[in-house]
């Protein structure tokens, strides 16, 4: 065993990489030749230049010069940790996946939580989303949960994606902010696109601001399809439940942290699990009947910025998820691992949710520039815990040896296989409309969540929103800006308007726009009278 300089052991072999990538005592050039210096580049004599023979010097830089790739285009600052989950058996009757169904199945996972804008270097305990990406590494093929710490999201169609993040992420001009939404740009856009009404109001609650990665929920945001072992399907919504409890920081801690320990959440996590004290989830699943109308108690379960309250539908725990190994190697793991929302396994399907779809097609696209090529999935972190006989071949960054003949289907050359019996078989959800540029009505209620959410609030909760409000506004160069949002928080409770629109040196806006959707009801009222809200 090694032992390396913070006096951690190295775990060997962890990842099955190339064992003779640190074989040996002496340092070798890559091609295994011994070296008997490495400090003095080849001169002709002394005090000469130095000479472009020098295989050694140009090896040593010319990697050096390409050790790193590009870092995410969102979430680019996250960091990982190994685990198990363990199903607690009672998913059954909902779910054939075995890695669910299967009471006592113990599955790897490998999580990695990450900051959405910020880049690589930015500090921690910024107000943001934080991402909740899990890679189960079942015995059917890899299954991806690719969830944030927040329960919706700021658009309903993923064809906007480029639009708010190109708001949200720094100016192109100053690169300011770091990750945090308190730029014109950002309010610009969720003040015109009242549809992240709702995220925004999670992320400038505590929510906002997590204690650390222990104490945060998880959510597979969208709605996704599970069928049992007699084909029958059921929705559902996942979530993670933190054993530890949700806990926020309070501003000014956030603010202090990200000075003093701008890697607060990443040595939290890191240390704990180091000190034996892992960190604990159970997932959970909210599940609606698949009645065909993808609505529940009015909601739409289509849109990705609505969520279906507990008291509605309860969350029935079903498995435990323990983070227990920190990873060996933070660019191997961390960085390489390549998370899909089509990574899929029998017993699990997609929706037509928008969002969802579009997700579908990007993260594959970006992975090939990230990660340099189509074979990302053979690195070690991304590889299956199962067989894989797939018939792609070749291409950048090959490191499979594949022999035999084309593989290619159907074939008698190759004895007709692979083959493709008892595989994965989508449910036949039936697919007929016309061919339209548009969302379902019911996608035009912005408002109504949103306020359900700030009702929810406790009072010291609320002061905290408005602070955030507040602030963040408050570093808008543009008043047209911030009067635009101060509409959109009239929207949602005149009295936190009028606080923030004080905090702000604005007059709260005196005609509050009436709009579909423009209504506040609290919980009671959607319990008492199901149907649909807007
Ligand atoms: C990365 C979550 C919407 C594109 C991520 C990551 C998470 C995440 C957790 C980090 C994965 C990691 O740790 O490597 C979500 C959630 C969404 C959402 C919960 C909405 C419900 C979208 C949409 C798009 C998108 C709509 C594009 C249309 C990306 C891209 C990455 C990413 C390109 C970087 C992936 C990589 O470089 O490996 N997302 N995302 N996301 N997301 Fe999303």
């Amino acid at each position: 065993k090694k032992v390396s300089p913070t006096g951690r052991s190295e775990r060997e072999g962890l990842l099955g990489g190339d064992p003779r990538a640190q074989a040996g005592d002496h340092l070798t050039t890559a091609q295994g030749l011994r070296l008997s210096d490495t400090d003095h580049s080849l001169k002709a004599g002394p005090r000469g230049p130095s000479l472009l023979e020098d295989h050694h010097l140009r090896e040593k830089i010319t990697h050096f010069d390409h050790e790193r790739i590009p870092e995410r285009v969102v979430h680019a600052r996250g960091a990982a940790a190994h685990g198990t989950f363990v199903a607690y058996g009672n998913a059954a009757s909902a779910t054939k996946a075995g890695f669910l169904s299967q009471k006592g199945k113990e599955t790897d996972v490998f999580v990695r939580f990450s900051t959405v804008l910020g880049s690589r270097g930015s500090a921690d305990t910024v107000r943001d989303t934080r991402g909740f990406a899990v890679k189960f590494y079942t015995d059917e093929g890899n299954f991806d949960l690719v969830g944030n710490n927040i329960p919706v999201f700021f658009i309903q169609d993923a064809i906007k994606f480029p639009d708010v993040i190109h708001a949200g992420k720094p100016h192109p001009d100053r690169e300011i902010p770091q990750a945090q939404s308190a730029h014109d740009t950002f309010w610009d856009f969720v003040g015109l696109h009242t549809e992240a009404t709702h995220h925004v109001f999670w992320n400038m609650s505590d929510r906002g601001i997590p204690r650390s990665y222990r104490t945060m929920e998880g959510f597979g945001v969208h709605t996704f399809r599970l069928e049992n072992g007699s084909g029958e399907t059921v929705l559902v919504k996942f979530h993670w439940k933190p054993i530890a409890g949700v806990h926020s920081l309070v501003w000014e801690e956030a603010q202090i942290a990200a000075g003093v320990d701008p890697d607060f959440h990443r040595r939290d996590m890191a240390d704990s699990i180091e000190a034996g004290a892992p960190l604990e989830y159970e997932l959970g699943l909210q599940l609606f009947p698949d009645s065909g109308e993808e609505t529940f108690e009015g909601i739409d379960l289509l849109d990705p910025t609505k969520i279906v309250p507990e008291e509605l539908a309860p969350v029935q725990l079903v498995g435990k998820l323990t983070l227990d190994r920190n990873p060996t190697n933070y660019f191997a793991e961390t960085e390489q691992v390549a998370f899909h929302l089509g990574n899929l396994v029998p017993g699990i399907h997609v929706t037509n949710d928008p969002l969802l779809q579009g997700r579908l097609f990007s993260y594959v696209d970006t992975q090939l520039t990230r990660l340099g090529g189509p074979n990302f999935s053979q690195l070690p972190i991304n590889r299956p815990h199962t067989e894989v006989n797939d018939n792609l071949r070749d291409g950048m960054h090959q490191t499979a040896v594949h022999t035999g003949l084309a593989p290619y289907l159907p074939n008698t050359i190759d004895g007709g296989g692979p083959f493709t019996t008892d595989g994965y078989v989508e449910v036949p959800v039936l697919v007929d409309g016309p061919k339209v540029r548009q969302n379902p009505v019911s996608f035009d209620d912005h408002f109504s969540q949103p306020a359900l959410f700030y009702h929810s609030l406790t009072a010291v909760e609320q002061v905290h929103i408005a602070e955030a409000f507040t602030f963040e506004l408050g570093k808008c160069y543009e008043q047209a800006i911030k009067e635009r949002y101060l509409t959109v928080l009239a929207r949602i409770d005149t009295a936190l308007c009028e606080t923030v629109a004080a905090g702000l040196g604005l007059p709260a806006p005196s005609d509050k726009p009436v709009t579909h959707g423009d209504v506040s009801p609290t919980l009671s009222q959607i319990v008492a009278a199901p149907g649909p809200i807007t």
